[in-house]
């Protein structure tokens, strides 16, 4: 027993490193090819890098097994009941989202979650006589929820630490040149609270003041796992039915570079659900939510989890669906994107024709390859070109020029592209494809003026 899950935590250690390096290989690559795309072609075949096996295992950790060996309890746990006769007078708030959660009807209790297996299990500490870690980590609930924990380590979702500033230990070690100019103080609160901060646990046990609280999605957790599943599922309900919600999503996607839930409300989806959305069957158990019973439009989870259509399985990979990289400066296709497109449409086809759904793909796509050769490619060759002159400052985020160069890609850029494939026309247009333009005026008669100099 003990040999089978030392095997499963080696093998978890050394996969999700390899996962992410091919994630991160392709992102690195496609940034720094300015001469050649794929829009309209065959995708490449990503570069799969070995993960560097530097990783020290802690014995103990590795002796963590499945936490629970059940998934239903008859009766709460005797110590879960000392919890809540503390906590009901420490942290009311929180023992009364869990007695409105699933969790407390099964009497999955405080400790079934907060338990730790040894004292020198990360994040480990002593308390009132019981041993509990304060990061309940996605390796704590795939004891009791292993299929969803491992779409979810699947996604780009689960790395996203990795393209903030890589993972000190493993080979993902790039930083993010924006991210090292504005530094830790601001980033915590900033691009660490989206992405994920690497919860270091201090000399009492607990986790240290500048890592912790967090709730990135890609959070690198003490016993080594990514992500936190409670970004969508709040503690302590643990509820699906706000996972379901739009809302959910606009904590994080939302804003000048990803406003995805700005362009869904402004959509004639969104639309739809803005107005008659209050009398769907948000609570509807998992398995059995059927949102063409009660609503006729899509929400973020329908066309990216495949959740709410009867005959197509949920997932928590919310890669699975996407055939493009739309977030880079340069547009790539994914490995596989055919079949990723195709998943995408069989969501579509549930309420549209054929006709519909496939021309509507058609125009988007054709936005992609305006927007290459109007748009990224004059005013990245010319960057490329002052740069190989050495008339580009070097250091990074020093002049107002680069701050304009970067907007350019990854404001309106992305909100052109963004606009185009989730029927957001404000969005595509005037803080897209009408603000590139005139950057595009602008940033090329600087760009001239520094060639000249
Ligand atoms: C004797 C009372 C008592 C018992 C029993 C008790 N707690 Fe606590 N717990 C507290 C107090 C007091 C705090 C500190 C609250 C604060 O910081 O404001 C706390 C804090 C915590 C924290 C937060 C620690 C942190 O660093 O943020 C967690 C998690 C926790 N308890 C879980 C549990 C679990 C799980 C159990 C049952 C196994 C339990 N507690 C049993 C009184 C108790
Ligand atoms: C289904 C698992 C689960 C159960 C059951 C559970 N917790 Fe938690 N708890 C979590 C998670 C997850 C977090 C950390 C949130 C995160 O990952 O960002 C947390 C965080 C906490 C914290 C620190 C958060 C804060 O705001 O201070 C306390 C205290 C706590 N839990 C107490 C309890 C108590 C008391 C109970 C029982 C009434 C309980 N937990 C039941 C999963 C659980
Ligand atoms: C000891 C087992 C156990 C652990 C650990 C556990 N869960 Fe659960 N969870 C359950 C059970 C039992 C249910 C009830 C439904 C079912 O049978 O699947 C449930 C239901 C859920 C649901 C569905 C709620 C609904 O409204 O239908 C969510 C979401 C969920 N858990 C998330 C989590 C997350 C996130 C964690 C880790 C922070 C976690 N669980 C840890 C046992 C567990
Ligand atoms: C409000 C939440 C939020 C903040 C703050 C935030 N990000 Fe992001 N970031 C996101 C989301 C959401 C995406 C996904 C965009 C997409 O794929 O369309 C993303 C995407 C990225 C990507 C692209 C990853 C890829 O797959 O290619 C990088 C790199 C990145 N962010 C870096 C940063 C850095 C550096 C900071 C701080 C300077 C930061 N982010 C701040 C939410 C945030
Ligand atoms: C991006 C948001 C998101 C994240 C992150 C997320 N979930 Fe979910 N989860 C959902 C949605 C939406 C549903 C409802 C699916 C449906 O209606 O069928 C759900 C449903 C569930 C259910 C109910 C059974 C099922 O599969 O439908 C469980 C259990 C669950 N999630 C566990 C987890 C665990 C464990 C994690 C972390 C590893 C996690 N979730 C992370 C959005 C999320
Ligand atoms: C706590 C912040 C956060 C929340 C909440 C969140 N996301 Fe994300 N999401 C991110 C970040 C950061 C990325 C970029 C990850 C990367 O590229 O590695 C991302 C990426 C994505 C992607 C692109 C994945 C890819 O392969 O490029 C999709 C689709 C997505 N999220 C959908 C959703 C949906 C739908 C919800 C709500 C149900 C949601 N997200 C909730 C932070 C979040
Ligand atoms: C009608 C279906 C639909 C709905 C509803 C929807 N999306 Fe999308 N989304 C798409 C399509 C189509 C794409 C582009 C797919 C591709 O790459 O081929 C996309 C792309 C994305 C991306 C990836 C962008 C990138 O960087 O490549 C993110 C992130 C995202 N959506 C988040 C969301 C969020 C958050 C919501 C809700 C607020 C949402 N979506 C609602 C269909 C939808
Ligand atoms: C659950 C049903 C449902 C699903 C799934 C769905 N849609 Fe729709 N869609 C609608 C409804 C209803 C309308 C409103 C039609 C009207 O205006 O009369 C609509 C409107 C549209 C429009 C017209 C608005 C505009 O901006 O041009 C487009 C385009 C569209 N959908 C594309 C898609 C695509 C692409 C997908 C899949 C990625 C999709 N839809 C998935 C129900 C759905």
């Amino acid at each position: 027993m003990k040999k089978m899950l030392l095997a499963t935590m080696i093998f978890f250690v050394s996969a999700a490193p390899s996962h992410a390096d091919q994630i991160i290989n392709q992102a690195i690559k496609d940034m720094m090819r300015h001469e050649k795309s794929n829009v309209s072609k065959p995708a490449p075949t990503p570069v799969v890098k070995q993960p560097v096996p530097n990783i020290t295992v802690d014995p103990v950790a590795v002796s963590i097994g499945p936490l629970a060996q059940q998934r239903t309890f008859k009766t709460l746990s005797t110590q879960s009941e000392a919890c809540i006769q503390c906590h009901t007078a420490v942290t009311p708030g929180i023992v009364s989202d869990w007695q409105q959660s699933m969790h407390a009807k099964d009497n999955v209790g405080c400790y079934e979650c907060h338990k730790s297996p040894a004292p020198s299990a990360p994040g480990a500490f002593e308390h009132n006589g019981f041993l509990i870690h304060v990061v309940v980590s996605p390796k704590d609930c795939s004891a009791c929820h292993p299929e969803e924990t491992k779409q979810f380590e699947e996604s780009r979702h689960a790395v996203a630490r990795e393209f903030i500033a890589g993972v000190p230990g493993l080979a993902l070690t790039r930083e993010n040149t924006l991210f090292s100019t504005l530094g830790p103080v601001i980033t915590t609160r900033g691009c660490q609270a989206c992405h994920g901060t690497v919860v270091k646990i201090g000399k009492n046990g607990q986790p240290t003041p500048d890592t912790w609280p967090n709730q990135g999605i890609g959070r690198i957790n003490p016993d080594g796992s990514f992500g936190s599943c409670t970004t969508c599922h709040t503690r302590h309900r643990f509820s699906i039915a706000e996972a379901r919600k739009p809302e959910v999503c606009a904590n994080c996607h939302i804003g000048p570079d990803h406003p995805q839930y700005e362009i869904y409300m402004e959509s004639k989806h969104g639309n739809i659900y803005a107005t008659r959305g209050a009398h769907w069957d948000w609570n509807a158990p998992p398995g059995t939510w059927n949102i063409l019973k009660t609503g006729d439009a899509p929400v973020c989870v329908t066309c990216h989890m495949d959740a709410g259509l009867p005959d197509m399985k949920t997932t928590h990979n919310l890669s699975a669906n996407l055939s493009w990289a739309l977030q880079a400066p340069l547009t790539y296709h994914y490995p596989d994107w055919q079949a990723k497109q195709a998943t995408m449409q069989e969501v579509c086809y549930h309420c549209h024709s054929t006709a519909w759904t496939v021309n509507y793909f058609k125009q988007a796509d054709a936005t992609l390859v305006v927007y290459e050769d109007r748009y990224y490619k004059p005013v990245f060759e010319m960057k490329q070109k002052l740069v190989s002159e050495g008339k580009w400052p070097g250091k990074p985020f020093s002049t107002p020029i680069q701050f304009k160069f970067f907007q350019y890609w990854h404001h309106e850029g992305r909100r052109a592209r963004f606009g185009a494939f989730m029927e957001g026309p404000d969005y595509e247009l005037w803080h897209g494809f009408y603000e590139l333009e005139l950057d595009k005026i602008e940033l090329m008669k600087q760009m001239e003026k520094m060639e000249n100099k």
